[in-house]
C-alpha cells in the first residue's frame, strides 16, 4: 500500500559520474536497487524490494508519459526518459532514465532494467514545460480520457517539431 507524501520542494541533485540502478519484475515489482537508488529514494533496501516502482512516483510527470515508458519496454524495445521521482521524505530528484527489458533465451521478457545517470539542466527545465503542459490536459480531461489527452499534447508538440520522441529526448 502506498503511503500519502506531500511534495516539498526540495531537490536532490545526481553526481555527474552516479548510476541510480533498479530492476523490476514484468509487472514493475522491484527486484533490485543499488546503494545510490537508496540514498535519493530515502527508503531502505527493505522497504523498496518487493513494491511497485510507483513508490516514487511524483505527481509531477504526466500518466501519459508512463504509458509510453510501458508500451514502448513491453514491446520488447529500450526506453530514454526524464523523470522527476520523489523521495521519501517529499523532496525531488530528476533522472534521465534508460529502461530496458531483460529477456530469457526464448525472447520472453523477464523484467526490466532502469539506469539512471544526471540529466542536464537545460533539458530538465525544457521537458518539465512539456510534461506540465501534458498534466494540465490530463486534468482537464478527466482520469478516463487522461492518457489519451496527455498523448496527444505530446504528438502535437512532436509534429509541430517534425520530430520522433527519441529525437526530441536526445536534443534537449
Ligand atoms: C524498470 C522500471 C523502472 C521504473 N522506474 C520508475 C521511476 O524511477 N519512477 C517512477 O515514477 N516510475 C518508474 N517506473 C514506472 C512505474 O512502474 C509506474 O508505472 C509509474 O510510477 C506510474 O505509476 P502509476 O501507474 O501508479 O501512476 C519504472 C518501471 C520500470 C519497469
Amino acid at each position: 500500500m502506498k503511503r500519502a507524501i506531500t511534495p516539498s520542494t526540495v531537490e536532490r541533485t545526481m553526481r555527474d559520474d552516479d548510476f541510480i540502478v533498479s530492476k523490476t519484475s514484468p509487472k514493475g515489482i522491484i527486484t533490485y536497487c543499488n546503494p545510490v537508488f537508496v540514498e535519493f529514494s530515502g527508503y531502505t533496501e527493505e522497504e523498496l524490494l518487493g513494491v511497485q516502482h510507483n513508490i516514487i512516483r511524483h505527481p509531477d510527470i504526466p500518466r501519459a508519459a508512463f504509458a509510453l515508458v510501458w508500451d514502448t519496454i513491453a514491446a520488447g524495445k529500450e526506453m530514454f526518459a526524464y523523470v522527476k521521482n520523489l523521495s521519501k521524505d517529499g523532496g525531488f530528484y530528476w533522472v534521465f532514465a534508460h529502461i530496458t527489458p531483460d529477456v530469457d533465451i526464448h525472447g520472453h521478457i523477464t523484467g526490466y532494467t532502469s539506469v539512471r545517470r544526471c540529466p542536464r539542466r537545460q533539458a530538465v527545465d525544457t521537458i518539465a514545460t512539456v510534461y506540465a503542459q501534458m498534466l494540465a490536459a490530463e486534468a482537464q480531461a478527466g482520469p478516463r480520457q487522461a492518457i489519451a489527452a496527455g498523448t496527444q499534447v505530446l504528438t502535437e508538440l512532436l509534429d509541430a517539431r517534425e520530430m520522433r520522441y527519441e529525437e526530441l529526448v536526445f536534443s534537449l
